[in-house]
């Protein structure tokens, strides 16, 4: 487990956490170019109006405050490197090598983080990527001295409204008509980092 390494700027870090149904080694490191057809293959499996592969590439490239990062398994419940469950979680490794079973964004404006995307493969949700992914998040947001975080999710999205909340998010406003899928409402949660730095 290494500390303070979290971001791009830090290079290739192993960090590992245990979730879900047994114990799973994921290692967390900043998002490259090359990931991104093995990002996108989550991505348009996880949302009704995906990013584009551009817009992954400005997380990466362009937008000098985003912290684009990816979850890989690098070892599961049976001992062996590779994907979460049976199979390829994402149909084939990524540039580091290991299966992406997961990836997560956030922009650093000031003093607040302010968390863009968060996405698990579908084959691999449940079994703690998403809370390995917001921890890291939030751990490194902290050391940043950030005080609060914030982030939007669709007022449906039951599963990632309660991963948010277990992290101590609370709705604080409501975008009607948000989404221009459906028109749903963007719910905006906020979480306030106590000074005495407790939680994460
Ligand atoms: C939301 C998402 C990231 C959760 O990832 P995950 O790896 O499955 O989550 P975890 O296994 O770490 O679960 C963490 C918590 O999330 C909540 N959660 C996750 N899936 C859930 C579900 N299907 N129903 C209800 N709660 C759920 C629970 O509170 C869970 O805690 P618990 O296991 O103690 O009950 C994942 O479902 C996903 O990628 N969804 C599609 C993309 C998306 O909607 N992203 C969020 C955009 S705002």
């Amino acid at each position: 487990m290494s500390e303070g390494a979290v971001g791009p700027d830090r290079g290739k870090i192993e960090i590992f956490a245990y979730g879900g149904g047994g114990p799973m080694r994921l290692r967390l490191r900043p998002m490259r170019v090359g990931d991104i057809p093995e990002v996108m293959k989550i991505e348009v499996r996880s949302f009704s109006l995906p990013w584009t592969e551009d817009a992954f590439v400005r997380e990466i490239e362009k937008i000098p405050f985003s912290r684009p990062l990816v979850a890989e398994e690098v070892e599961g419940r049976n001992g062996r490197a590779g994907p979460a469950v049976g199979g390829s979680a994402t149909g084939g490794p990524a540039a580091g090598g290991l299966a992406i079973v997961g990836y997560a964004c956030w922009w650093e404006v000031k003093d607040e983080c302010h968390i863009t995307n968060v996405t698990v493969s579908p084959e691999a949700r449940r079994r703690g990527v998403g809370k390995f992914l917001m921890r890291e998040i939030l751990k490194d947001a902290r050391r940043r001295d950030a005080v609060r975080a914030t982030l939007e999710a669709r007022n449906s999205n039951g599963a990632a409204v309660s991963l948010y909340e277990g992290f101590g998010f609370s709705p604080v406003a409501m975008r009607k008509g948000y989404y221009p899928d459906n028109g749903e409402d963007a719910l905006v949660m906020l979480m306030e980092f106590s000074p005495d730095g407790g939680g994460v």
